[in-house]
């Protein structure tokens, strides 16, 4: 028999309930950004409920995009009692978020605590698109101010710690520490003991130094040790004592972490005191890269401005106020225009994806040769992957083109000194992030069609938006013989792996023919751009002619309205035509208005609550290539594709990092487990479109 739950209980039930009420702008999304800055830092908050709190602060852990617990813990001491403000610490009660807010660079959390003070925790992850000393940097910002909610005067501590978790994949891997001063800045410094460079663990690094900093400061404490003494010691007395623990011993056993207490001392009414953190991750070696000297390692590139760890430690804590204004102008920038190309449901998914799509990659090499790195972060690990990089170009293409260069640049080294055997282009730098050591082999991930077009559209639009014409002539015979491939294969595609390789093999792919077609012209306008003009007759001359017959071969003409379908000659089916923003990007100017025309009639017609699927073989859909049929789409057909998505992004139960692959009908995701994926640059797509 279930007892009847009395009165008293089910009052503070609704009590609770009404207690963790906490406003989401302009989204509560899956999961929420909080240190994102590289495929190795990159920390989130799962939001969702299947696997998240709703998106509370306080009491829950933050996670690796992967879920595996980062620890991170915010406490605060107000007039002698302790609250938790974020993480899940052991019998410690937590605070009340009240607002959640997240731009394109930062993640703010307002909460209240015993109705005393309020905290404000503002999480910066910069992003310097055109600045590539601070943003060859990994490392992040946690900035709290606290101000006094109740008109009165409160004495205040403020408690932060990170836990051996960050250095490795492994728990039982063992973890060494260090507290030391730098200048005016003081660092806790954690590594795992046993180095082990180029090598992950569960996607995570297995070498170099986590930092996590504040200012060195009267009232200042510190001290590591066993979770439970560290933040007992100062839920019962407000301070640490400054011990450190030498024990050096397994990231799980008495679970080792890394705490400051700061007197904040007596919070006046009217006035706000601030602390600032700083957490980040240190490699000088970054990368393995099989290039034109053959086998070489990259440093990372902050070593190119900084001696050591110390000295780009101290230059970025030193630096919140300026790297503070660069992100709220590149947070204005973005909700500007994003608000007037598609309105705030468009920001919405804008301001979500850029630390995501900015955080798989990072900047290696030396001034001389320097390039972008990316991750194919959840589906494999791949390096530098071509049709990852590809969706994820629109952002790149709209804050800063030479970025799209700088991954394009070591596929260029790789491929013109030799390195992969066949015509077609590469698939990837490396079966494994973060080694780019090639396919002497031939055998990767074959995508001939996929990949080889893409190249060609890349360099392209890198071309026309930076003026860079030398770059297309320093390449142009490689590029030439990826055009040759399209020639031959773009009009009736042989069976094979489009970029939705999930889907599996299919031959005649409509939406592939159409990316080859678009390749042969953007082709014919680099050899023109080169002074190459009887190559760009040629290539212009098959692109027309594959271009008259595609009209017939991947069109259903029957239906109405008319639509693309999935493949020759499967008169039932459909896909979404994504590979047909090329032509826009490029300004090819190649497809009749009317497969525009008839595309934007068509989606809605096929809407499910949350997007449009992706084609007729399964009902999963992908962000990514939504938003390149929305950015050409008719206004209407676009805001339908952009505030669905929206929707899904406020109101999905998955918890894992901004997917680009969920089921359009439910909100779910499906049992590929993409997440955190760098294709979500692919919102951009309406702001990389030329004026
Ligand atoms: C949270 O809010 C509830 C309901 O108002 C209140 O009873 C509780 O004391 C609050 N907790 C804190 C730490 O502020
Ligand atoms: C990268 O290559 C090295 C060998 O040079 C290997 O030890 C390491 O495990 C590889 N890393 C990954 C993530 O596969
Ligand atoms: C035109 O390009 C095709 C495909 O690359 C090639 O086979 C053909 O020889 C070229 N024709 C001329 C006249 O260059
Ligand atoms: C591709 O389509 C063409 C044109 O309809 C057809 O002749 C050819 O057999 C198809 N190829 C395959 C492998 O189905
Ligand atoms: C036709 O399309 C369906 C998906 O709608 C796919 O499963 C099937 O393999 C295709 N058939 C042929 C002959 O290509």
């Amino acid at each position: 028999m279930h007892p009847l739950p009395c009165l008293g209980a089910l009052v503070g039930s609704l009590l609770n309930f009404v207690a963790a009420q906490s406003t989401f702008s302009p989204a509560r999304p899956p999961s929420l950004p909080l240190a994102v800055k590289s495929p190795y830092l990159s920390t989130w908050f799962p939001a969702g409920s299947n696997g998240g709190n709703g998106g509370y602060l306080p009491g829950q852990w933050p996670s690796f995009y992967t879920g595996q617990i980062t620890g991170w813990t915010g406490l605060i001491r107000v007039d002698g009692n302790t609250f938790t403000w974020m993480g899940a610490p052991r019998d410690i009660d937590t605070a009340n978020q009240t607002t959640f807010e997240y731009t394109s660079t930062r993640s703010i959390f307002t909460i209240e605590v015993d109705d005393k003070v309020s905290l404000k925790a503002t999480f910066l992850s910069p992003l310097t698109p055109t600045d590539l000393k601070r943003q060859s940097l990994i490392f992040s910002y946690l900035h709290v101010e606290v101000s006094s909610l109740d008109g009165s005067d409160h004495d205040v501590q403020l408690y932060s710690d990170i836990s051996a978790e960050w250095v490795s994949g492994d728990l039982g891997a063992v973890a060494q520490w260090e507290f030391e001063t730098t200048g005016d800045v003081q660092y806790h410094r954690v590594w795992k003991q046993n180095q082990q460079m180029f090598s992950e663990v569960r996607d995570r690094a297995e070498w170099g130094n986590i930092y996590y900093a504040t200012d060195a400061m009267e009232g200042l404490t510190h001290q590591s040790g066993a979770d439970s003494d560290v933040r007992g010691r100062f839920a019962t007395s407000g301070t640490l004592d400054n011990s450190a623990d030498e024990d050096y011993r397994a990231i799980s056993s008495d679970w080792p972490v890394f705490g400051y207490a700061v007197d904040l001392g007596s919070v006046v009414s009217g006035a706000t005191t601030s602390n600032l953190f700083t957490i980040g991750l240190c490699q000088e070696e970054a990368i393995q890269f099989l290039g034109k000297d053959g086998l070489s390692t990259l440093p990372s590139f902050w070593k190119s401005y900084f001696d050591d760890d110390l000295a780009a430690l101290s230059f970025f804590h030193k630096d919140y106020s300026e790297s503070s204004r660069l992100s709220l102008e590149l947070d204005e920038k973005i909700a500007a225009d994003s608000v007037n190309a598609a309105g705030e449901d468009y920001l919405t998914l804008t301001s979500l994806a850029a630390r995501q799509a900015f955080g798989a990659t990072q900047l290696v090499g030396t001034e001389d040769k320097h390039f972008l790195f990316l991750k194919e972060i959840s589906s494999n690990g791949n390096t530098q992957t071509v049709d990852v990089i590809y969706p994820a170009s629109p952002i790149f293409y709209y804050l800063n083109p030479e970025l799209v260069r700088l991954m394009l640049d070591p596929h260029f080294e790789n491929q013109e000194s030799g390195h992969y055997p066949n015509k077609f282009a590469i698939h990837d730098l490396g079966t494994h992030y973060p080694n780019a050591t090639g396919h002497p082999d031939g055998n990767d991930e074959h995508m001939p069609l996929e990949e080889c077009g893409n190249n060609i559209i890349m360099v392209l639009t890198y071309a026309q938006r930076s003026g860079n014409t030398e770059y297309l002539k320093q390449h142009y015979p490689i590029l030439r013989q990826w055009a040759d491939y399209l020639a031959l294969d773009s009009l009736y595609p042989a069976e094979q792996l489009s970029t939705d390789d999930f889907a599996g093999h299919l031959a005649n792919q409509t939406n592939l023919a159409i990316k080859g077609i678009i390749g042969l012209e953007a082709m014919s306008l680099i050899s023109r751009l080169v002074g190459e003009d009887a190559d760009a007759q040629n290539f212009t001359d098959i692109a027309h002619e594959y271009m008259d017959k595609w009209m017939e071969l991947g069109i259903n003409h029957n239906d109405e309205p008319p639509h693309s379908i999935l493949n020759y000659n499967n008169w039932t089916t459909h896909g979404l035509l994504y590979n047909l923003y090329n032509d826009r990007l490029l300004s090819t100017n190649l497809v009749p208005q009317s497969v525009y025309d008839q595309q934007s009639q068509f989606y809605p017609t096929i809407a499910q609550p949350y997007g449009v699927p992706l084609d007729t073989r399964q009902s999963y859909t992908k962000s990514d290539w939504e938003v390149f049929c929305a950015a050409i789409a008719s206004d209407e057909t676009r805001d339908m594709f952009v505030s669905a998505l929206a929707r899904w992004v406020n109101e999905t139960p998955s918890s894992r990092p901004f997917t680009d692959l969920y089921e359009p009908r439910t909100g779910m995701q499906p049992g590929i487990d993409f997440k955190a994926r760098p294709v979500m640059g692919g919102m951009f797509a309406l702001l990389a479109l030329p004026e």
